[in-house]
């Protein structure tokens, strides 16, 4: 089978499915989810309050990472008025391990607006959820179509490379003209599906478990014999891969100061600044910067002796557009430098919002858990 013809790498025309394949395929695909889906707790009680931290815990995290702190997070915050009212910190300590706490902070924020502007009820329609804080188009689309059935379609990374599959178009996610043709394709296939709820959610489950990135299994694919791509043989060939993000390095150099206080293990810890990287979470004093810093370098910041610092432990963190490479330096002097912050039991480090690397360090110099 050929390709679609190309101007500069991009078809001159995107090619639409045909509305009788969109339609197979939606079918095909509805008919499979019921006995292919997977067992998640979100989807035993289906409520806009679970959709709406299921869909906020699933943004950049894969479904088998989600799945306890789901079930801890409704445990602790089991209404949306319940989250309304907790406390920042308690919701970023829980959100511990998920890393990309913005989402947690705009799933904090949009439970008060929902408290606040929709009476206490997580809304169903996609163009009212838009107006939560962190709710863009693929999640609106999906508490809407999954909770209250509206047409609404999705697109993400997963359903982006089905579709471009099926449809056998190589264009690249994040370009313009292959985004928009994915959400008319979706839009296409919502409104031909019986249950939207349902065809989303099988898209869904489909491009993480068959139509995956590497290794897609045509051969356990419902909708293979309407796919351009298997039919040719060439699945992996779609979508383009999109280029890899610029990186930036930076060097993050850690003090991490212990003491035995009434017996027990204490950290001091520093709460960080209310923008940026982790905001308003807490770690080690540390100093950052866009190179590594020697010893004695770090001695003359801190006012330690640095024969007294050890470099203990070295990793490299990465984020999304980031490698941030630790340095994390143990001492039992005490800086000659006044630190603000607080000492904190070690043994408890689940009580305050701690990010991945910080409870790493703390956990693997000082004893924490
Ligand atoms: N990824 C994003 N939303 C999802 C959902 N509701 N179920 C499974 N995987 C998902």
């Amino acid at each position: 089978m050929s390709l679609v013809p190309v101007e500069n790498g991009i078809p001159a025309e995107p090619p639409a499915l045909e509305p009788r394949a969109t339609s197979s395929i939606a079918g095909a695909l509805e008919a499979w989810f019921p006995e292919a889906a997977r067992e998640l707790p979100w989807r035993t009680r289906r409520s806009g309050y679970h959709a709406l931290v299921s869909e906020a815990m699933l943004q950049q995290t894969q479904v088998a990472r989600v799945v306890d702190s789901f079930l801890r997070f409704v445990a602790r915050f089991p209404t949306v008025e319940s989250l309304a009212e907790a406390d920042e910190q308690d919701v970023l300590a829980l959100w511990q391990g998920l890393g990309y706490y913005r989402r947690a902070r705009n799933l904090h924020a949009a439970a008060r607006m929902v408290c606040d502007e929709f009476d206490g009820e997580v809304p169903g329609r996609a163009d009212l959820l838009l107006k939560l804080p962190g709710v863009g188009r693929y999640t609106a689309g999906a508490i809407a179509s999954i909770v209250n059935g509206e047409r609404a379609p999705i697109v993400d990374g997963n359903v982006a490379r089905v579709l471009s599959r099926l449809a056998r178009f190589p264009g690249r996610p994040g370009e313009r003209a292959f985004d928009r043709w994915c959400w008319s394709q979706s839009e296409a296939m919502v409104l031909s599906a019986s249950d939207p709820g349902v065809l989303n959610e099988a898209m869904m489950e489909l491009g993480a478990t068959v139509c995956t990135k590497h290794s897609p299994a045509c051969d356990r694919c419902p909708a293979s014999a309407h796919c351009r791509a298997a039919v040719a043989g060439d699945p992996q060939e779609f979508p383009t891969p999109k280029p890899p993000p610029a990186r930036k390095v930076v060097h993050h150099h850690a003090l991490l100061l212990t003491r035995t206080h009434r017996n027990r293990s204490e950290v001091f810890l520093q709460q960080r600044p209310d923008e940026g990287l982790w905001a308003r979470m807490w770690q080690p004093p540390t100093l950052e910067t866009d190179r590594r810093l020697s010893l004695s370098e770090l001695g003359t910041r801190w006012k330690v002796d640095p024969r007294s610092m050890d470099r203990s432990l070295e990793f490299t963190h990465r984020t999304s557009h980031r490698d941030v490479c630790f340095h994390v330096h143990v001492t039992s002097s005490r800086p000659g430098v006044e630190l603000s912050g607080r000492w904190h039991p070690a043994g408890s480090l689940g009580e305050i919002p701690l990010a991945n690397p910080h409870a790493r360090m703390i956990r693997d110099l000082a004893g924490g858990s």
